[in-house]
């Protein structure tokens, strides 16, 4: 397809580039951003996106710590290890796989990691900043769809932003980065009444339900920006979208694929999030130090 899909992968590239430089200008001066990523049980689809991220942390010259840890793991000894992260200056910032088993307390977990190494962007604390419009940690990946939207010279004000899906993780953030833009925001779920009606009446149309290919071209007006956010298996095992894409891509002005759409977008927006952490240690180092001279 040509100029109407969104390349996650280009934008991210870019954006990674930039990264790399300023991890370098950190390590010079003495900090080198470190991301630790805890992963607790085995699921698959978990692990292959740990390992993604691992990787593309090495590959701008970032430090990543992998802690896996057992299915069977007591929430207590878990929270211990959060802790320990908290008070080790090494990692900037710290990522616990989620979902977790089920004997864990998601909210618990999410709660004990220091705001400031939070580069989720999932802590309360860090959701009321982004929701007052202070500074803080993104999550990954709205932050990500926003900086699609950006490079694509795509501005939401006065748009009209349809969000399916109304997950703590992509959904509610996702309308709230978009509001904060000037967008007018409709979130859909699965109790919504009548979605195409709703959908239909998109200018920004984001999908994040996880349910392949659900959002055909009779959910979408002609000329909308869909960005698609899912990744699941179509039933030939095939990685695919909440978007029938080629159903969909005729009638949008603008579509993300998958994969290479959003995806590579969320890992990006993660590595960024853990420089502007380590970034902040430095400055804080340095104001001490004028305070001492
Ligand atoms: N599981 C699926 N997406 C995410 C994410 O962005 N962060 C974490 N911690 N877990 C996830």
């Amino acid at each position: 397809m040509t100029g109407k899909e969104i390349n996650g992968k280009d934008i991210s590239l870019e954006i990674r580039g930039k990264l790399q430089k300023e991890v370098a200008a950190l390590i010079d001066k003495g900090v080198k951003p470190g991301l630790a990523v805890i992963l607790v049980g085995d699921n698959p689809a978990s692990k292959t996106y740990v390992k993604s991220k691992q990787k593309s942390c090495r590959e701008i010259g970032m430090e990543s710590i992998l802690m896996e840890m057992p299915f069977d793991t007591s929430e207590e000894k878990l929270l211990a290890e959060i802790k320990k992260l908290n008070d080790n200056d090494d990692i900037h910032g710290i990522l616990v796989q989620l979902p977790l088993p089920s004997h864990i307390s998601e909210i618990k977990v999410i709660q004990t990691i220091a705001p400031k190494k939070d580069v989720d962007g999932f802590h309360p604390v860090n959701i009321g900043r982004m929701m007052t419009g202070q500074d803080t940690f993104l999550p990954c990946t709205p932050f990500g769809v926003m900086e699609m939207l950006k490079y694509t010279g795509i501005d939401p004000e006065g748009k009209h932003a349809v969000i399916i899906g109304r997950s703590n993780i992509v959904g509610k953030p996702m309308g709230q980065l978009l509001l904060r833009e000037n967008a007018t925001v409709t979130y859909c779920h699965s109790k919504t009444s009548d979605m195409k009606s709703l959908t239909n009446q998109a200018d920004i149309l984001v999908a994040a339900v996880g349910k392949p290919k659900m959002i055909t071209a009779d959910y979408v007006k002609e000329g909308a920006v869909v960005i698609d956010v899912g990744i699941n298996r179509d039933e030939n095992g095939k990685l695919c979208g909440d978007v029938d894409f080629d159903d969909v891509k005729e009638k949008a002005a603008f579509i993300t694929p998958v994969p290479g759409g959003v995806g590579p977008m969320t890992i990006t927006m993660l590595l960024y999030n853990t420089v502007k952490s380590a970034k902040k240690t430095l400055n804080h180092r340095n104001q001490n130090k004028d305070v001492v001279k």
